[in-house]
């Protein structure tokens, strides 16, 4: 609300984070998707769109995304960095999951590159590392933005809960947040591990998935033909459920597709959740 006009354009990643969406239709925005690939949003496909369609921001999630868990490498990062500085756009970069680092090392953050350093606004979250129904999050913005950002905030909801706040705050003084997600991060690496081990037993032959370093999400195709979608009501009688891949689509889905966290059960319910899905998929 504080960056756009009604009829500006808004690029965003495809497939993406859908319930973002919501804020660019209330601003009155079109959105228009991106390609991505196994690597996520690709550059060349950026700058044919930005040159077609003079954007006014892209919103993406460089880090883990959901619904797919990519993530952008740096030369890609700078490539976006460098088309947003060239074409004058705003980037509005989302990253809740970067802290969930499972192997390797962290990607720099776009809004740390010179090239967007003054056009990236930074979203944070405590909902993937702390507490989601504390309901805090944080933004990192250009000060002539922060100023806007206030003001819209304050129309929105006056502000989020003082009291809240101050929890978080004392915690983030007293308690140790990084030995928080040391512990969290070493709980849910063993989960996505989990979850790769079994994998190949409980899809369809023909089937294929990344291996995310990190977040709470991983990416299916299941083998042409098969639709993720139809596929859900036959899990579910056998008591497994996935997300299809279809709704986070902005504009032609991919049906063979469908997202799977690994990061609410443990190891022994995640082999279990995967010889009922096992179960299903063998009756489709
Ligand atoms: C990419 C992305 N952004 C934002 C959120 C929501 O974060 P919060 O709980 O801070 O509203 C999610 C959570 O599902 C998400 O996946």
């Amino acid at each position: 609300a504080a960056l756009l006009e009604p009829g500006d354009v808004v690029l965003v990643e495809d497939p993406g984070y859908l319930a973002a969406l919501q804020c660019f239709a209330f601003a009155g925005a079109r959105v228009v998707p991106v390609p991505t690939d196994d690597g996520g949003l690709i550059p060349e496909a950026l700058a044919e769109l930005v040159a077609r369609e003079r954007p006014k921001a892209l919103y993406l999630v460089p880090t883990f995304q959901n619904p797919t868990g990519r993530t952008l490498d740096t030369p890609r990062r700078r490539a976006v960095a460098e088309l947003a500085e060239r074409h004058g756009f705003w980037i509005i970069e989302d990253d809740p999951y970067g802290e969930l680092r499972y192997d390797g090392a962290a990607e720099p953050w776009i809004a740390g590159l010179p090239a967007a350093a003054d056009r990236t606004v930074l979203l944070g979250s405590f909902s993937k590392i702390l507490a989601p129904g504390l309901r805090l999050g944080f933004l990192r913005a250009p000060a002539a933005l922060r100023r806007a950002c206030v003001i819209v905030k304050q129309s929105a909801d006056l502000h989020t809960s003082t009291i809240d706040q101050a929890a978080a705050a004392r915690y983030l003084r007293d308690a140790d947040l990084d030995a928080h997600i040391g512990l969290i991060r070493a709980a849910y690496r063993e989960r996505r591990d989990a979850l790769l081990t079994g994998l190949p037993k409980a899809l369809p032959a023909g089937s294929s998935w990344n291996h995310p370093a990190g977040g709470m999400f991983l990416w299916v195709g299941l083998p042409d033909g098969h639709d993720a979608t139809t596929l859900l009501a036959t899990a579910v009688r056998h008591d497994v459920a996935y997300v299809p891949g279809a709704p986070f689509y902005a504009t032609t889905p991919d049906p063979r597709t469908l997202r799977m966290s690994f990061t609410t059960h443990n190891p022994e319910e995640i082999g279990e959740g995967l010889r009922r899905l096992a179960n299903a998929f063998s009756e489709g």
